[in-house]
């Protein structure tokens, strides 16, 4: 099987990227594949999943991360790469170059960018932006890439997560550049209970209802990743 290049990416932090990456990862290796996953945030959280030593795991904040991506592809199914939220560096007054040139460099090599959002108006507004520039790199990929559309934390009996998942049904369940295929990660305390013991949630959980939730966006990341 030719490697597949799967980054979690939103302009947007704390939406979910990291632990978004993690799970994938951890449960595309637990089926059988051989995975990577590279933390391409400066001071990301990614890393920290070291501590297991059943998982590749690399840094990736790194101007040459072209190259070694490219160089790493031979040995795996899958390479997750996990980026960070721009639009936090530069609000923190440090507008961040390099990390703004790094995410870009690992969209431009990916098959499939996962985007993930949180169900608030102004998450939606900000990943609107991000997704709209997103289309300039899957124009130049000449229809390699892909977009998912994923909401994370979403809550089912709270009014705006009912109102985002209308508006991106609306917005972009036939789209030409992203798709959003009701795909959601409910708001659960053992998302965050199993990354403080580095699993995934499949791991930690696997009866839990928001289990079900990461194995159908697995499935859904990996038909994807086929139908190319
Ligand atoms: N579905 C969820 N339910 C509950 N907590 C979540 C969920 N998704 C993420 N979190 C928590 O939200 C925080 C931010 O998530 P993280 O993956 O670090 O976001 P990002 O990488 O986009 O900054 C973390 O503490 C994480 O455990
Ligand atoms: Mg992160």
């Amino acid at each position: 099987m030719k490697c597949k290049i799967i980054v979690v990416s939103n302009g947007k932090g704390g939406v979910g990227k990291s632990t978004i990456a993690a799970n994938i990862a951890i449960d595309l290796k637990n089926s059988g594949n051989k995975v990577a996953l590279f933390d391409a945030e400066k001071k990301g959280t990614s890393i920290f999943l070291s501590e297991r030593d059943d998982l590749d795991v690399y840094p990736g904040y790194d101007r040459m991360i072209s190259q070694t991506l490219t160089a790493h592809k031979g040995n795996y199914d899958y390479i997750v790469v996990d980026t960070a939220g721009v639009n936090s560096a530069s609000m923190q007054g440090s507008q961040d170059n390099l990390q703004d040139l790094i995410n870009t460099k690992v969209i431009a090599l990916a098959d499939l960018v996962i985007v993930p959002l949180v169900p608030s108006p102004v998450d939606v507004r900000k990943t609107e932006g991000f997704l709209s520039e997103l289309e300039v790199l899957i124009d130049a990929s000449r229809g390699q890439l892909k977009s998912l559309i994923v909401l994370n934390r979403y809550r089912y009996k709270e009014i705006m997560s009912k109102e985002v998942i209308e508006h991106l049904k609306a917005s972009y369940s036939n789209h030409d550049y992203h798709c959003f295929d009701n795909m959601t990660i409910r708001q659960a305390t053992i998302v965050a209970q199993a990354d403080g013991f580095y699993q995934s949630v499949n791991e930690y959980a696997p009866g839990a209802p928001v289990a079900m939730d990461f194995k159908k966006l697995i499935k859904m990341t990996t038909s994807m990743l086929e139908a190319k």
